[in-house]
């Protein structure tokens, strides 16, 4: 019987399923990248705020505590950010003329709280809770870096559901003694310090859906 494809077709139609199995393969690939892009997490990305407030003058050079300015971390959901009066209290005396601080004398004036841009925002069906990862040992710098180093504040973690788990599954690693909750670039002392800090905080891995999404 006289073939009414030429034989060559065979290798196109096979081509072009291999083809089809390759471009699906690739868009997957591609999503997977694209989601766990700084594009999408925002990790490293520094947002416009009102006023170039830096952490690493504020904190390293000048050595104010963490909780000085959030002072809700330990013991509430929220670190919370500091009001205007908080600034005020050093920045009447000191660089009460910058033209960097105008905003803030202003707000000062009017009362009209500083709009600052958030940069770590959880979607709303997540729960997390400050006070419960401070309490038991898990230092600011495991989740938001050496921000002692940030002139402008930055998100180091992509916050996503994985990155929580993976603490949740194996927090050994990333416990500390709640003496050094604050404390930038702190390094466990022996290999064998998370399990027992584990046991001394009485932690338990806490990975059912409803711990965040309740
Ligand atoms: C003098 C006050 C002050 C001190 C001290 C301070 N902060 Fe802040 N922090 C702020 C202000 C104001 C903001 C909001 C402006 C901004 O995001 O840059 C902020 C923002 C942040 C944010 C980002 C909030 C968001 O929008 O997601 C994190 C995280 C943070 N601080 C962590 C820390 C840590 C950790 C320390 C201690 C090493 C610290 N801060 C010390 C005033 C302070
Ligand atoms: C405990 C005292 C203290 C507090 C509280 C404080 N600051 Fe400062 N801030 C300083 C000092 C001291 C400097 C000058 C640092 C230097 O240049 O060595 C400074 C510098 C600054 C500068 C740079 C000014 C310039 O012209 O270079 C900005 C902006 C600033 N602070 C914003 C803030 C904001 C916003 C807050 C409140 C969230 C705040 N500060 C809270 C002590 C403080
Ligand atoms: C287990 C991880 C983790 C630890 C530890 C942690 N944070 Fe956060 N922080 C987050 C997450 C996640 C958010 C975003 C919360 C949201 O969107 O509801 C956040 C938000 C913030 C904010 C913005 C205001 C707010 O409460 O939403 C500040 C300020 C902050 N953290 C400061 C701190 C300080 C200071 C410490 C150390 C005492 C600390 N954080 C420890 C994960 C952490
Ligand atoms: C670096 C480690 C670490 C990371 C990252 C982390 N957690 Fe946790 N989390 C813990 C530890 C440790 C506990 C305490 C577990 C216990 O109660 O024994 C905890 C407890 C919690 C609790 C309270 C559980 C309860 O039953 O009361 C919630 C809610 C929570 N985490 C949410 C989150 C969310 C949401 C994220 C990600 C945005 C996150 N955590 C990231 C270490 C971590
Ligand atoms: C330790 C906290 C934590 C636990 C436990 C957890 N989640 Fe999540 N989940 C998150 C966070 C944080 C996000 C938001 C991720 C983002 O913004 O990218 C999320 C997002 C989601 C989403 C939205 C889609 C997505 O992947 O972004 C679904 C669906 C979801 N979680 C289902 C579950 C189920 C089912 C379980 C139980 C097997 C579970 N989660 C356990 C923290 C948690």
């Amino acid at each position: 019987m006289a073939q009414i494809f030429h034989r060559s077709t065979n290798t196109i139609s096979r081509l072009s399923i291999f083809g089809g199995i390759f471009l699906v393969a690739g868009l997957i690939g591609l999503f997977a990248v694209l989601d766990r892009s700084s594009y999408n997490t925002g990790v490293g990305v520094v947002l416009a705020q009102p006023i170039p407030f830096s952490h690493d003058h504020h904190t390293a050079a000048l050595g104010i505590s963490c909780v000085y300015c959030h002072t809700s971390v330990e013991d509430s959901a929220f670190a919370g950010i500091p009001p205007t009066a908080t600034c005020m209290n050093c920045h009447n005396l000191i660089w009460n003329q910058s033209p960097m601080l105008a905003a803030v004398r202003e707000s000062y004036r009017t009362g009209e709280p500083i709009r600052w841009t958030r940069v770590h925002d959880l979607p709303d069906y997540v729960y997390f809770n400050h006070g419960i990862h401070v309490a038991k040992g898990i230092g600011c710098e495991s989740c938001h870096g050496r921000v002692d180093l940030m002139p402008l504040i930055m998100k180091t973690e992509s916050l996503q559901m994985e990155w929580c788990l993976d603490c949740h599954r194996q927090p050994e690693s990333r416990v500390r003694p709640l003496s050094e909750i604050y404390t930038m670039g702190w390094r466990p002392e022996h290999a064998d310090q998370g399990t027992r800090l584990i046991a001394e905080h009485d932690i338990n891995s806490k990975v059912s859906c409803s711990t965040c999404h309740r």
